[in-house]
C-alpha cells in the first residue's frame, strides 16, 4: 500500500528509475522472517548510505557559500582584456567562506583566517580566485604548507588542538610575523561572513588587449561594514551557534538581503617589481596603497542559496589554477604550488572527473583532450582522441613565449627569495601594530595573545616573547609581563 497521502507528489523510484515498492518496509519472509537478499532497494539504500560521505577538504573543512553576480561598473581595460573585467559585464558566480583549521562540525566562530574562494563562470572558461580574509600569508614556500597546516590541527596522540604547537611553528617560522599579527588582531574573528573583507593576497599578472603586462592584487571591501567579534562574543557564539556564519549568510539571502562586495584592485607596472621597496610576490607582504592605490573595478552580489549543499558546496572544487586570457600567475612560489595542489586534492576529493560535475563546469563549451576515467559523464564522442593535423579536431598550437609569462633564468637551487631592500619578516607586522591598530585594539592583542599561549611550554614560551619583541619591542614586553601575570595568578 502506498503512503504518500498526496498522490500528486507522484512515486519514488529505485535507481535504476523503477517505481520503488517501498521506502519503509523491507522485503521479508513473512512479517517475522528473515530479509532477503534481493531487496535490492534496501541492499542500495544501505550501500549509498555508507558511501554518503566523502572526505572533507584537508584545510577549509568548514564553509558554505552562495551563488550570485559580478558587475564590472569601471574600465580596467587598460590593465586586463579578460572579458570578466570589461566594463558592464556580468558573470554569474559562486562564492565560498570557510574556516581554516576546524573540521566539518568545528564553530564557526573561532579565531582562524576566513577562506573567500570565488568562481566566476565567464564567457571565456571558469575563473577562479581562491583568498582569504587577509591580504597575506604565513609561509612563502608551498614547502611548509603541510607542515604549517598541521601544526594547526591535531596531535598525533591525544587528537587534541594543541597551542604549544601552533606556537611552535610559528616562532620557529619568522616570516609568519606578519599573518599572526593580523590573526591575533581584530580581524582574526570576523562577525560575520558578510562582515568581512577578501583578498586575493597573491600578486597575479593582468594583460590587456595590446599584450602589455601589469602584476595586481586583489581586495573585496565588504559593503555591509567590517565588524568583528570580541574575544568573549565570539566564545560565546561558538557554544550557542556553531553553525553561525552558515546560518547568517544562508537567512540573510533568504530574506532577499543579499550581501554585496566591492572589488578594487593595486596595479604594478610590470617593470616595477624588479626596484620595489619590497619583493612584491611575496605573499607575507602587502603592496603599500600609499605607492599603489586601490582602483575600483566592480561590485559582486551573492544573491541565490545553494538548493543542496552537498551537491553545491561541499563538491565545489576551486583552484588558482582556473585562468581565462587577461588573467595569469606570477612568480610566487606558493602560489604555483598551489596550481598543482589543488585539482590535485580534488580529484582524490570529489572523483576523477569533478570538474563535470554542474557546479564546477563552465558554461561555455569545452574541447579537451583529457579522457575518460572513473564517472566520466561529458564525452567528445567518436573525435580522434589525439592531435593530428588531418583528423579534423581542433586543437592548439602556440610556439613561442606566452603572453602572461615573465622572464626567468638561473642555477638550480634551493633557497629561499633574494630579499629586496626594505625586506625583512618583522617589519610590515611592526608597521600593523604601531601604525594600524589604536590603544583599545593593542590591549585586546596583548589579551588574545596572553589567551592563545596558554600551555605553551618552554623554550617556545621564551621564543614567543622574543618574537614579539622583535615584531615590536614594547608590545613583546607587555605579552611577557600579561603572561607572568596570568601565570603567577594560577
Ligand atoms: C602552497 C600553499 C597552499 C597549498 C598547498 C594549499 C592547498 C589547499 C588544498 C589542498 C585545499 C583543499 C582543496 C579542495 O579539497 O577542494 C585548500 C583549500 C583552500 N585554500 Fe589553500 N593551499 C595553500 C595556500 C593557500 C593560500 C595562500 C590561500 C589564500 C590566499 C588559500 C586559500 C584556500 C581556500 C580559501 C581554500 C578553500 C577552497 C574552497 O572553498 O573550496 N590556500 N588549500
Amino acid at each position: 500500500m502506498s503512503y504518500n497521502s498526496d498522490k500528486n507528489l507522484g512515486h519514488s523510484t529505485t535507481i535504476n528509475g523503477a517505481p520503488a515498492s517501498s521506502d519503509r518496509n523491507s522485503l521479508t519472509v513473512g512479517a517475522d522472517g528473515p530479509i532477503v537478499l534481493h531487496d535490492h532497494h534496501l541492499v542500495d539504500t544501505l550501500a549509498m548510505f555508507n558511501r554518503e560521505k566523502t572526505v572533507e577538504r584537508q584545510p577549509h573543512a568548514k564553509g558554505s557559500g552562495a551563488f550570485g553576480v559580478f558587475e564590472t561598473t569601471h574600465d580596467v581595460s587598460a590593465y586586463t582584456k579578460a572579458a570578466l573585467f570589461q566594463e558592464g559585464a556580468k558573470t554569474e558566480m559562486l562564492a565560498r567562506f570557510s574556516t581554516v583549521a576546524g573540521e566539518q562540525g568545528s564553530p564557526d566562530t573561532w579565531r582562524d583566517v576566513r577562506g573567500f574562494s570565488l568562481k566566476f563562470y565567464t564567457s571565456e572558461g571558469n575563473y577562479d580566485l581562491v583568498g582569504n580574509n587577509t591580504p597575506i600569508f604565513f609561509v612563502r614556500d608551498p614547502m611548509k604548507f603541510p607542515h604549517f597546516i598541521r601544526s594547526q590541527k591535531r596531535l598525533p596522540d591525544s587528537g587534541l588542538r594543541d597551542s604549544h604547537m601552533q606556537w611552535d611553528f610559528w616562532t620557529s617560522h619568522p616570516e609568519t610575523a606578519h599573518q599572526v599579527t593580523y590573526l591575533m588582531g581584530r580581524r582574526g574573528l570576523p562577525k560575520s561572513w558578510r562582515n568581512m573583507h577578501g583578498f586575493g593576497s597573491h600578486t597575479y599578472m593582468w594583460v590587456n588587449g595590446q599584450g602589455e603586462r601589469f602584476w595586481v592584487k586583489y581586495h573585496f571591501r565588504t559593503c555591509q561594514g567590517e565588524e568583528n567579534y570580541t574575544n568573549a562574543e565570539a566564545t560565546e557564539m561558538s557554544g550557542v551557534d556553531a553553525d553561525f556564519h552558515r546560518r547568517d549568510l544562508f537567512e540573510a539571502i533568504e530574506r532577499g538581503d543579499h550581501p554585496s562586495w566591492d572589488l578594487f584592485v593595486q596595479v604594478m607596472p610590470y617593470e616595477e617589481a624588479r626596484t620595489y621597496r619590497f619583493n612584491p610576490f611575496d605573499l607575507t607582504k602587502t603592496w603599500s596603497q600609499k605607492d599603489y592605490p586601490l582602483i575600483p573595478v566592480g561590485r559582486m552580489t551573492l544573491n541565490r542559496n545553494p538548493e543542496n549543499f552537498f551537491a553545491e558546496i561541499e563538491q565545489a572544487a576551486f583552484s588558482p589554477s582556473n585562468l581565462v586570457p587577461g588573467i595569469g600567475l606570477s612568480p610566487d612560489r606558493m602560489l604555483l604550488g598551489r596550481v598543482f595542489a589543488y585539482p590535485d586534492a580534488q580529484r582524490r576529493r570529489i572523483g576523477t572527473n569533478f570538474h563535470q560535475l554542474p557546479v564546477n563546469q563552465p558554461k561555455v563549451p569545452t574541447n579537451t583532450y583529457v579522457f575518460d576515467g572513473n564517472m566520466n559523464y561529458h564525452h567528445s564522442g567518436n573525435q580522434p582522441t589525439y592531435v593530428s593535423g588531418t583528423a579534423g579536431r581542433a586543437f592548439a598550437d602556440h610556439n613561442g613565449p606566452i603572453e602572461d609569462g615573465w622572464e626567468s633564468d638561473g642555477a638550480l637551487v634551493r633557497q629561499t627569495y633574494s630579499l629586496y631592500p626594505e625586506d625583512d619578516d618583522f617589519g610590515q607586522a611592526g608597521t600593523l601594530i604601531r601604525d594600524v591598530m589604536d590603544d583599545e585594539q593593542r590591549d585586546r592583542f596583548v589579551e588574545t595573545i596572553t589567551g592563545a599561549i596558554q600551555g605553551v611550554r618552554s623554550p617556545v614560551l621564551e621564543r614567543v616573547f622574543q618574537y614579539w619583541k622583535n615584531v615590536d619591542q614594547t608590545i613583546g614586553e607587555r605579552i611577557e609581563a600579561a603572561y607572568n601575570k596570568s601565570a603567577s595568578a594560577k
